[in-house]
């Protein structure tokens, strides 16, 4: 995988951006983190720190998955601090805030290395049929964070920790799952369609059998079987299609640190199921 800007960003390049007030403190603890970007065996096991000042080239920024400043990129006053509570730093919704780094999210009742509640793992109908090879498993860490917003259940602000900068003052008015539903619970309340664009296509619900297997071994290792290609290690492709632990999660096929490709996909999609597949 190639690096990615923020990783070579040093601290010097990062004070050239405005920041608003509440961000400043954070820069503190960059410097720390920047040291720390080499250990990727590190970051797996204690989580990805939430570092919006390393973070600032990341294309994250101004994404989808930025819930920062939303109201101000969408022209509208009707989100942030009403939906949810914007917490000032982008990366919180995903990843434990820097003070928070050596804390065992899963103790909390979070996902494994993330700073999101657990979604109970249970709920979801996982995809099965008959010509299945690997056995079937509930969701694992990495793709119960993508679930724990794209399956609707929960609000979509609904983080372990939120950052020092964050005074509970600011928070929302309410706090809006990832719905199509039309209550004062859910998104979809305006995403409809007409008050604002239909949020329903991204939202996967518990029910995942019509949905591309996840969570499941990757056949392909020493060729074990044929029907998939060969990976370059256990951590995935040359071309950037990651498995996890040897197994295909959501991740594999989306980056939400990368939108080249639409819909936040690893690769194209015209190589996307090839990559994989033999057939
Ligand atoms: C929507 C959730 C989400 C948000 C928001 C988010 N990230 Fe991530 N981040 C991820 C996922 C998923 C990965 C991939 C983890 C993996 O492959 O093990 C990741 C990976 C990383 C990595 C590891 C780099 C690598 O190549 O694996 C760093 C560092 C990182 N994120 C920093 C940030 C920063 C800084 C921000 C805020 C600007 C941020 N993230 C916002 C989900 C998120
Ligand atoms: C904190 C909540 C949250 C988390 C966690 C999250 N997402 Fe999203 N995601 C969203 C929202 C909100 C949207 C935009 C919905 C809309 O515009 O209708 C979105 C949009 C997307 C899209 C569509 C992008 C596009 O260009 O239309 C994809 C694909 C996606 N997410 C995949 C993922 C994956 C994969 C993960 C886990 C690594 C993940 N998301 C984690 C909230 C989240
Ligand atoms: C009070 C109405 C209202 C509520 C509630 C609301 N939104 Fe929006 N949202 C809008 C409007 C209006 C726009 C701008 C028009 C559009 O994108 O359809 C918008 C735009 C967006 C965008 C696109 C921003 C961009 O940069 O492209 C995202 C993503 C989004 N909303 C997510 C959400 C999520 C997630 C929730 C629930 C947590 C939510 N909204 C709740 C009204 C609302
Ligand atoms: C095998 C690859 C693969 C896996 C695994 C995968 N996706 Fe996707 N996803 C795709 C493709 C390809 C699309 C484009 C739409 C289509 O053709 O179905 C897509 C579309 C989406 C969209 C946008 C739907 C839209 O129409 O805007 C979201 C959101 C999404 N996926 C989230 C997830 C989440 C969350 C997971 C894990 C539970 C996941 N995906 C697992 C390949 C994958
Ligand atoms: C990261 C590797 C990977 C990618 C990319 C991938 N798949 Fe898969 N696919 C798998 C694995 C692993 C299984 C589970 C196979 C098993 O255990 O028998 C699977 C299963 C399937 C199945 C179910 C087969 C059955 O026996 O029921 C279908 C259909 C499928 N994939 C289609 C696709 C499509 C379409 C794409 C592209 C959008 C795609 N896959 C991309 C790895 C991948």
């Amino acid at each position: 995988m190639p690096k990615k800007k923020w990783n070579k960003m040093n601290l010097k390049d990062s004070l050239k951006f405005h920041m608003p007030l509440g961000r400043k403190h954070l820069l503190l603890f960059s410097a720390v983190i920047a040291s720390a970007f080499g250990l990727s065996q590190a970051l797996a096991t204690v989580g990805i720190i939430a570092d919006p000042v390393i973070g600032l080239n990341d294309p994250i920024m101004g994404s989808k998955h930025d819930f920062t400043g939303l109201n101000e990129r969408a022209g509208v006053n009707a989100m942030a601090g009403v939906a949810f509570s914007d917490y000032g730093n982008p990366c919180v919704y995903c990843h434990l805030p820097p003070e928070e780094a050596d804390t065992d999210s899963e103790l909390l009742g979070g996902i494994a290395g993330w700073n999101r509640f657990a979604p109970a793992a249970d709920q979801y109908t996982p995809y099965t049929s008959p010509s299945l090879d690997a056995p079937l498993r509930t969701p694992s860490s990495i793709s119960l964070l993508c679930l724990s917003c794209h399956d609707g259940t929960m609000a979509m602000d609904m983080v372990l920790f939120t950052p020092g900068s964050f005074r509970s003052e600011d928070d929302a008015a309410m706090h809006m799952r990832m719905n199509s539903a039309k209550d004062l619970d859910s998104c979809g309340t305006c995403h409809d369609g007409e008050a604002a664009h239909d949020i329903s296509p991204k939202v996967l619900g518990t029910d995942l059998s019509d949905e591309h297997p996840i969570s499941i071994q990757y056949g392909g290792f020493n060729w074990r079987d044929r029907d998939f290609k060969l990976p370059l290690d256990p951590a995935g492709f040359s071309n950037g299609v990651r498995l996890y632990d040897g197994n295909i999660e959501c991740a594999s096929c989306h980056d939400v640190h990368n939108s080249t490709n639409e819909l936040l996909l690893t690769v194209r999609r015209e190589i996307l199921c090839n990559t994989c597949h033999t057939k």
